[in-house]
C-alpha cells in the first residue's frame, strides 16, 4: 500500500496543499519578470512553492526558460560564478552535443573541459581552469540576458539557499557586482530565495545592502490548521484509515503546523493506525519523533552558554519580562544588559525568531523536547 505523506523532499501534485495565493503571486511575478526573494525558516516549503510556481507557469508557457541552482556548497564567489556558468548551459542544452556546442558559444573565453561519461549521454560539464590562477569572469552574469536575446526568451533565474552569499569573505563587494550586472538585463528576472531569515534579511531588508529592494520580498506564512485538518482527514480516508477532524487538529497544532513536521507526524501516525487514529497514537508517534531527535538536540544545547539555555528555558516557560530580577535570578541569565546579546546570539544560529513582536522558536519540536526531556534532566 503507498504510503501518505512525504516529508523531506520537495512535493508536487497530489502532495502539495493550500497555498494558492503565494502561487498565483510567484507566478503573477515570473510572467511580469519581477524580481522576487522568498524569506522563510526551514522546512515551511520554499522549494515547493516555488516548484509548483515553475510547473504552473511551464505549462502554458514556452517562451520563459527557467534556470535552478542551489548555492548551498558555493563557499566563494567564484564557486557561485562557475555553477551560474554550468547550470546556465545545462538548462539551455538538450543534450550531450549542445552543451558542447552551447559552452563554446556562451562561455568559450572560459576555457571549458568537458567530460562526458555514461552510454546514456550524461555529462559533466568541468572548467579545465584552475579557478585561483585564471578566475572566471564576472561577466557570467550577463549570461542569461545573453540567451535571452539570442533565443528571444525570457529567462527566470531561481537561486535556492541564496543567503549563502552572506558567507562570502568578499560578500559586499560581490554583492554589489551581482546587483549591477543583474540590473541591466531588461528580459531577464530572478527568484531568490533561503531559509537563514537574518541572512537573507541582511542582503534584502538593510537600506545599505546592494540588494536593498531589489525586487517583491516574499515572507512565506505557515499553511493554516483547517488547511492541514482536510488534508490529513482526506489521506486517511483515501487509505482506507479514519481521523477526527479533532485529533487531526491536535497532530497540525502539536508541530504548531510546520509543514515538514506535520507531514512527518502524520506518517509516524498513519503508520500506527489499524483503523481509526487517536490522540494516543499522535502522542506516542510525537514521542518516537522526540526520541529520534534526542542526540542532535543534546548536541545543540552542549555548543550554547550557559545563559543562552537557561534564555531558552524561560522561552519554554512563557516569560515575557525577560530583565525582571527574579527571571535573572532564576535562569542564570546574568544581568540585564545581557538580554539583547543572548537574543541576538540565538538569532543569529536560527533556534529563534521574531514573529510579530513574540519570540518563537524556528523548530517546534526543539521546544517540546526543552520542556518534555531537557528540563527534567
Ligand atoms: N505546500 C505543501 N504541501 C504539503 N506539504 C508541504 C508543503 N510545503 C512543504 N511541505 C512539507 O515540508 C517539507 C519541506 O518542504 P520544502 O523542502 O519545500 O521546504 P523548504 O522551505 O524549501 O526547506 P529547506 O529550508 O530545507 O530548503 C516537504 O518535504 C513537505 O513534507
Ligand atoms: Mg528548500
Amino acid at each position: 500500500m503507498e504510503i501518505p505523506f512525504v516529508y523531506g523532499k520537495i512535493v508536487s501534485d497530489n502532495d502539495f496543499v493550500d497555498r494558492k495565493e503565494e502561487t498565483d503571486k510567484l507566478v503573477s511575478n515570473i510572467l511580469s519578470q519581477t524580481n522576487t526573494a522568498i524569506i522563510s525558516p526551514r522546512r515551511w516549503g520554499k522549494s515547493s512553492l516555488v516548484n509548483k510556481a515553475i510547473r504552473s507557469v511551464s505549462k502554458t508557457e514556452d517562451s520563459i526558460l527557467f534556470v535552478r541552482m542551489n548555492a548551498f556548497k558555493c563557499e566563494t564567489s567564484q564557486d557561485l560564478l562557475e555553477l551560474f556558468a554550468k547550470r546556465m548551459v545545462e538548462e539551455i542544452s538538450t543534450s550531450a552535443e549542445t552543451v558542447i556546442s552551447n559552452a563554446r558559444e556562451f562561455i568559450s573565453r572560459l576555457l571549458p573541459k568537458l567530460s562526458i561519461s555514461g552510454p546514456s549521454g550524461e555529462y559533466e560539464l568541468s572548467f579545465g581552469v584552475d579557478l585561483r590562477e585564471s578566475p572566471i569572469s564576472e561577466d557570467v552574469l550577463d549570461l542569461p540576458q545573453q540567451v535571452a536575446s539570442k533565443r528571444r526568451k525570457k529567462v527566470i533565474v531561481c537561486i535556492d539557499e541564496f543567503q549563502q552569499i552572506g558567507e562570502f569573505s568578499d560578500t559586499k563587494k560581490f554583492q554589489r557586482i551581482l546587483r549591477s550586472h543583474w540590473q541591466e538585463q531588461p528580459d531577464v528576472a530572478y527568484m531568490l530565495y533561503g531559509s537563514k531569515k537574518h541572512m537573507m534579511l541582511n542582503i534584502f531588508g538593510e537600506y545599505s545592502s546592494p540588494f536593498y529592494k531589489f525586487g517583491d520580498l516574499m515572507f512565506l506564512p505557515k499553511i493554516s490548521n483547517e488547511v492541514w485538518v482536510d488534508y490529513i482527514r482526506n489521506r486517511f480516508a483515501q487509505t482506507g484509515k479514519t481521523i477526527t477532524d479533532e485529533v487531526a487538529s491536535t497532530l497540525a497544532s502539536a508541530v504548531e503546523n510546520h509543514s515538514y513536521y506535520v507531514q512527518q507526524l502524520a506518517q509516524y501516525a498513519w503508520l500506527r493506525t489499524e483503523k481509526e487514529c487517536t490522540e494516543g497514537i499522535v502522542d506516542m508517534s510525537l514521542q518516537s519523533i522526540l526520541d529520534s531527535l534526542n542526540l542532535q538536540f543534546v548536541n545543540l544545547m552542549d555548543s550554547m552558554t550557559e545563559k543562552q539555555r537557561g534564555f531558552l528555558c524561560a522561552m519554554c516557560d512563557g516569560v515575557r519580562n525577560y530583565s525582571a530580577i527574579q527571571t535573572l535570578a532564576k535562569y542564570k541569565l546574568g544581568t540585564s544588559g545581557n538580554i539583547r546579546i543572548i537574543k541576538a546570539a540565538l538569532k543569529k544560529r536560527d533556534i529563534i525568531e521574531d514573529a510579530g513582536g513574540t519570540l518563537e522558536f524556528q523548530d517546534p519540536i526543539l521546544r517540546l523536547w526543552l520542556q518534555r526531556v531537557y528540563k527534567t534532566i
